[in-house]
């Protein structure tokens, strides 16, 4: 196995939304590595949650990577309210921007790590042409909209394609680029989803569902490092 970097994401929409600073000071605490924040626009998903101004008002709360999942359309004016609210990462469906080698630039210009997001049903191929210019491949495990959503297997297969893609890619002198799975992640799942290459674990519901978060957090790493002892897809 090529990759030994395991990030827990914990996904701030299935916290409290109305003690969201103190959510994600107890989850950083609780050994969170970065933090999920799902934007969602009513247009290009059917749900509508937070934006720039509530990640400027969480940012004081944590120095972790604060790691913006764009689920809207269009995407490009809402990249530099981001960046100045904070976002380290900004991350957005190919799908939602006319386009999106345009976007990706456009992120890491405005000091962010560039991530794309694939939907269950979206092609690998578009990482084809954009290796250079990405640091965060996000691959759903889920439909875009909800927390609370059962992991879809098919993704393991697409993990261990995305995983051999970005090996390829840095064995070749390209720079890391982290693979990033969203939807569905569970202690009971998280071994496999290890195994199949991915090295960044989004979890909303897991986590702030569960009484002690520093409990389910440790008890996803033993589980990760189990993973890693299981046979590669
Ligand atoms: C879904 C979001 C996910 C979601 C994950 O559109 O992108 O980040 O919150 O929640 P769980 O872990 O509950 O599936
Ligand atoms: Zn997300």
């Amino acid at each position: 196995m090529t990759h030994t970097t395991a990030r827990i994401a914990p996904s701030l929409l299935s916290a409290d939304f109305s003690r969201l600073g103190e959510e994600i000071r107890n989850v950083v605490d609780a050994s969170a590595d970065w933090i999920h924040f799902d934007v969602m626009d009513n247009h290009y998903v059917p749900n509508l949650s937070i934006g720039p101004m509530v990640c400027k008002a969480l940012r004081p709360h944590t120095p972790v990577p604060i790691d913006v999942h764009l689920m809207v359309e269009p995407v490009d004016d809402i990249i530099p309210q981001f960046a100045k609210a904070g976002a380290d990462i900004i991350s957005f469906h190919p799908e939602a921007s006319r386009h999106p080698d345009r976007t990706l630039a456009h992120i890491r210009d405005n000091g962010c790590r560039a991530g794309l997001v694939f939907n269950p049903a979206t092609s690998l191929s578009w990482l084809d042409y954009v290796m250079d210019k990405l640091d965060v491949v996000l691959l759903m495990s889920v439909n875009p909209g909800f927390g609370g959503q059962e992991f879809i297997p098919a993704t393991l297969g697409k993990l261990a394609q995305a995983r051999r893609r970005i090996d390829d890619w840095t064995r070749q002198g390209g720079h890391p680029i982290a693979l990033e799975v969203d939807g569905g992640v569970k202690c009971d799942n998280i071994a496999a989803i290890r195994a199949a290459g991915a090295d960044t674990f989004v979890a909303g519901s897991a986590i702030f569902g569960h009484p002690d978060y520093r409990a389910i957090i440790a008890a996803m790493r033993a589980e990760i490092a189990r993973g890693d002892t299981l046979p590669q897809q």
